[in-house]
């Protein structure tokens, strides 16, 4: 049995519907030509080891019996939850060393710890030869995200695991690829870091407030999935761009955008995207432009004269896989 491997998974861009997704609603989530890469190795030493460079985490170790519990920097949440949750339920009790190297920053809101999650429980499936298929290593992926966010959909969890594009809702009761062949994005960063759980505290707090309200602009959120859904399958970008400035709209009612957010997508439209909105939890990180090829330079242009970053990189990535 071989004792040390190598894997890697995508992140990811929320296309539509975030937030409604988080309460039984639709997204449409794409996986980025951007990977998290991970070393996992069974040892014989009776702890879990961790080094996570770009996090900060630098030989972190704690004995197994004590895995799970204490104070854990964040940076290592997700990768010791993983394995605890992994343990517990197949019994494993061996060693673990667990090295993890991005390719993009963890600043950029593109789910490096989903990503994490998702390999360090494939790949230890993979070296002890428990067999798991998808949707048990998304279930278990799952538990260790709420256990450590207490919510969330798992949206990026699923574009981990399959890559592609999705149709997908909470919880993964629906996962279904769409062929995005042809979708032009231009991603910006706003430079500045967004806390999702801060942004989906806020949201929930007015979901308690305004039940009502919000409930209703969740369901026009999830129309606009099922009709972008639709777009896509005809590959009308035009219009799949107007209901992405619609969905920009309730995002902004629900106040989880920022005027430098609002500033770089309305540069975008007025120099000739289809579409533009932020993407994921909002408060800062990207904004995606829907853009035909020709106007894709003009576009870029007016987003950095508005303090964004141009972030390059593909849609339709491919799920977690093995590395040589
Ligand atoms: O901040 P991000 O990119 O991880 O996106 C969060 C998206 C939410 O819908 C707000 C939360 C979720 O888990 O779906």
């Amino acid at each position: 049995m071989s004792t040390s491997i190598q894997i890697s998974a995508p992140g990811k861009l929320m296309l539509l519907g975030e937030h409604a997704v988080v309460y039984n609603r639709p997204c449409l989530v794409s996986a980025v030509d951007q990977r998290m890469h991970v070393t996992l190795e069974l040892t014989t030493r009776d702890k879990f080891e961790l080094n996570a460079e770009d996090v900060n985490i630098k030989n972190y170790q704690k004995p197994l019996s004590e895995i799970g519990g204490g104070e854990i920097p964040k940076g290592a949440s997700f990768a010791e939850m993983a394995v605890k949750n992994f343990c517990e339920k197949y019994q494993l009790k061996k060693g673990i060393k667990i090295t993890t190297q991005s390719q993009f920053s963890s600043l950029f809101g593109f789910g490096s710890s989903s990503a994490v999650t998702v390999c360090v429980i494939k790949g230890l499936s993979e070296l002890t030869k428990i067999s798991l298929s998808e949707k048990e290593v998304f279930d278990l992926s799952y538990k260790t995200i709420l256990d450590i966010q207490g919510k969330g959909s798992g949206f990026d969890l699923a574009a981990a695991i399959y890559g592609g594009t999705l149709y997908f809702v909470t919880g993964g009761k629906k996962m279904e690829p769409l062929d995005t062949k042809g979708l032009e994005l231009v991603v910006g960063y706003s430079g500045v870091k967004a806390d999702t759980v801060t942004m989906v505290n806020l949201v929930k707090e007015k979901m308690i407030a305004q039940k009502k309200v919000i409930e209703k602009i969740f369901d026009y959120i999830a129309q606009l999935v099922e009709d972008a859904r639709d777009a896509i399958l005809k590959k009308d970008w035009r219009y799949l761009g107007t209901l992405m400035d619609y969905n920009q709209n309730y995002l902004e009612e629900l106040g989880v955008s920022t005027e430098k957010l609002n500033r770089m997508i309305t540069a975008a439209r007025k120099t000739g995207a289809y579409g533009a909105k932020l993407s994921g939890a909002g408060g800062g990180d990207c904004m995606i432009a829907l853009v035909s090829k020709e106007k894709q330079k003009l576009v870029q242009e007016a987003i950095q004269n508005n303090g964004g970053q141009i972030l390059e990189l593909a849609i339709e990535a491919e799920g977690v896989r093995f590395e040589e």
